[in-house]
């Protein structure tokens, strides 16, 4: 196994050697280089790549799929950005900020076409189980958008819900990442979908983590703006997590978030956080469903010296400040 610093600089190096047309559709394709060339993490084509080298395959046999997964997550920040109103991501203008929404739109239509192409172009005797991951997840993340979406606007959000979201939203893309390279690789059904579950537990903890981030992070590191998701009503697991608290608490919070959204709400919604320990409380459920992603890697067959490098990848996330 490669370190995760060689995995992902495969990965950079993959994205840049990718070419679009352009001329008079340069217009398209700009903005789709433009969101590639920003500088992610790139953790889920790493996971492609690791779980095709884990399970006796070999990375490069899975790039494309790599590519794929990494191609469909910028597409779905396209589009994010444009429902969340995110003007900045990887310290840079968002699409929809630098171009305009039809832009976001369009260019991420193609990005989602570009992302099935080079996912289905594996070897015919994995081509529908490597497509079927893949489609099952994208339906499992627009579902996870959506409810996302409509917690905005209700009050109430048990933490089942929320998590019933995130999986949604954010873990079904690392299961599958790594699920699909594990296919590649040749694992048996039983542990690619062992390896699923791991992508998906390590996906809850990461997106709580984002959570924490986006109300605690620094803006400079994390590449986002502080306080997005006060502003804009956001069912995040500090909101969750406040609310199971229930009395007094819950009254605080409804009162701080029916300011208008500014400034004044989000130092009052933080403080509130603050208060109540939210942030304590979200280190904890990461911890949790870290170890739930541990447990699920140590069910598979896979040897000590592949396990440990999943684990490195889990530890990693979990600190994460950006
Ligand atoms: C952002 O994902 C969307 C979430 C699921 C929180 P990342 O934090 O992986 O974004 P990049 O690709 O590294 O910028
Ligand atoms: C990320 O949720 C989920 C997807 C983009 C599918 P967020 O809305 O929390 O992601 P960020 O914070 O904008 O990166
Ligand atoms: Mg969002
Ligand atoms: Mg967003
Ligand atoms: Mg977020």
């Amino acid at each position: 196994m490669k370190t995760i610093a060689e995995y992902s600089a495969d990965v950079e190096t993959a994205l840049r050697a990718l070419s679009f047309p352009g001329g008079k559709l340069a217009s398209l394709y700009q903005p789709i280089e433009y969101a590639l060339s920003a500088g992610g993490k790139r953790i889920r084509p790493v996971l492609t790549l690791m779980g095709a080298d884990a399970f006796g395959g070999n990375a490069s046999e899975a790039m494309r799929q790599a590519l794929g997964i990494e191609i469909f997550h910028n597409f779905t920040l396209l589009h994010d950005d444009v429902m969340d109103k995110s003007d900045v991501r990887r310290g840079r203008a968002t699409v929809h900020k630098k171009y305009d929404e039809n832009t976001a739109i369009l260019s991420g239509d193609t990005m989602l076409t570009l992302a099935t192409k080079f996912v289905a172009d594996v070897p015919d005797s994995k081509l529908r189980m490597v497509t079927d991951t893949f489609n099952d997840m994208a339906l499992k993340l627009y579902e996870g958008q959506r409810l996302d979406m409509d917690f905005e606007t209700s009050e109430k959000i048990s933490l089942n819900e929320y998590l019933e979201m995130i999986e949604g939203k954010t873990g079904s893309l690392l299961g599958a990442a790594v699920k699909i390279g594990a296919i590649i690789g040749g694992a048996s059904g039983k542990d690619a979908q062992a390896m699923y579950e791991f992508g998906v537990m390590t996906g809850l903890a990461f997106q709580i983590q984002d959570d924490w981030l986006d109300t605690f992070g620094d803006a400079t590191t994390f590449g986002k703006p502080i306080g997005g998701d006060i502003m804009n009503g956001k069912k995040t697991y500090l909101y969750v997590a406040a609310f199971e608290e229930g009395g007094k608490t819950v009254e605080a919070l409804h009162t701080a978030f029916n300011i208008a959204p500014g400034e004044m709400r989000v130092k009052t919604v933080t403080r509130l956080y603050e208060k109540l320990g939210m942030s304590e409380k979200c280190k904890k459920a990461v911890g949790h469903y870290s170890a739930k992603a541990l447990k699920a890697l140590n069910s598979t067959s896979l040897g000590e010296e592949e396990k440990e490098a999943f684990r490195k990848l889990a530890e990693k996330l979990i600190g994460r400040k950006k």
